[in-house]
This record gives C-alpha cells, structure tokens and sequence, in this order.
C-alpha cells in the first residue's frame, strides 16, 4: 500500500497531500507524526521554504534509510519552480530512493501572492500524478 507523507507551514502542501491520499485510498500523514512505514510506494511533499523543502521533511530524509524504496514527490512554492522537490530528490537519491516523478504547483504565499493556489486545475494535476504513479510504482 502507497503512504502519503508531507510537510506544510501554511495549508497548501497538506491540500494537495490530502487529494493525493484520497486518490490513492489512504490518509495523509503530517511528517511530525509518523516514522517510515515499513513498505510501500511513498509519496513526499514539502512546501518551499527559502529554496528547500520545510526543516522537519529535511530531518526526516536525512534520518531515514531509503535504500530500494520508490518514491514519488510533491511540491508547492511561491514561485512555482519545484525547487523543493528537486532538493527532496537529491536528497532522497542519497538515501537510498529512486524517484518515480514529481508534481509541483504555485501555492498561495505571503497572503496576497497566488491567491487561490493550488488552483483546481493544478489539484487534478496532483491527483492524476496520483494516479499514474500507482500505474508505474
Ligand atoms: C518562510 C517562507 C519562505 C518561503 N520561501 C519561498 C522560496 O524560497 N521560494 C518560493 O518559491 N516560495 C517560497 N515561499 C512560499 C511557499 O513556498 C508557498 O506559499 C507554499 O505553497 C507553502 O506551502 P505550505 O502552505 O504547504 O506551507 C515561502 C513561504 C514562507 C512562509
């Protein structure tokens, strides 16, 4: 069974985590909350902060073992660029994971930027990411 696993300061990383989960029939769990389970395909998501994932998503990578785990990555940031997801992957590649794909979109930032995002069209994105995941995991 796939796990859904993220890290979200302000609601728009844990959004799209929950229409991932939903998608795959499982529950999103908040990085602060779970270990790793023990197999499974994995799905990680972090907002953007400063160009990287959040602290606790870093902290969790760096002290786990990923070694023939496939995991697939998600991302929300101001700017829209995934830079979060591309510092997820490095690190999880160093760890161990190989990485399925990604899915990154804009999320609301500052309270006045991106109002609105993830928008609808970038939530179906997510969820078909969901799905052709499981296709190919
Ligand atoms: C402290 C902080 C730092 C941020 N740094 C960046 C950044 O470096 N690049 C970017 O594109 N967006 C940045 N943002 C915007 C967030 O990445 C964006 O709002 C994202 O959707 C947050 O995800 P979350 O709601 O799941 O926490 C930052 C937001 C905060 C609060």
């Amino acid at each position: 069974m796939a796990s859904v696993i993220y890290y979200s300061m302000t609601g728009n990383t844990k959004k799209m985590a929950s229409a991932v989960a939903e998608e795959l029939g499982v529950k999103a769990l908040s990085v602060k909350e779970t270990g790793l389970p023990e197999d499974g395909t994995l799905f990680i998501g972090s907002g953007c902060y400063g160009d990287k994932p959040g602290e606790d998503m870093a902290k969790f990578i760096a002290a786990n073992d990923f070694t023939g785990r496939k995991v697939a990555l998600f991302g929300t940031s101001g700017a829209g660029a995934g830079k979060e997801v591309s510092a997820m992957a490095e690190a999880l590649k160093n760890k161990g994971a190989s990485i399925l794909g990604s899915y990154h979109s804009k999320g609301r930032a500052f309270l006045v930027v991106n109002i609105g995002h993830p928008d609808r069209d970038e939530m179906e994105g997510a969820r078909q990411f969901a799905r052709e995941m499981t296709r190919i995991g």
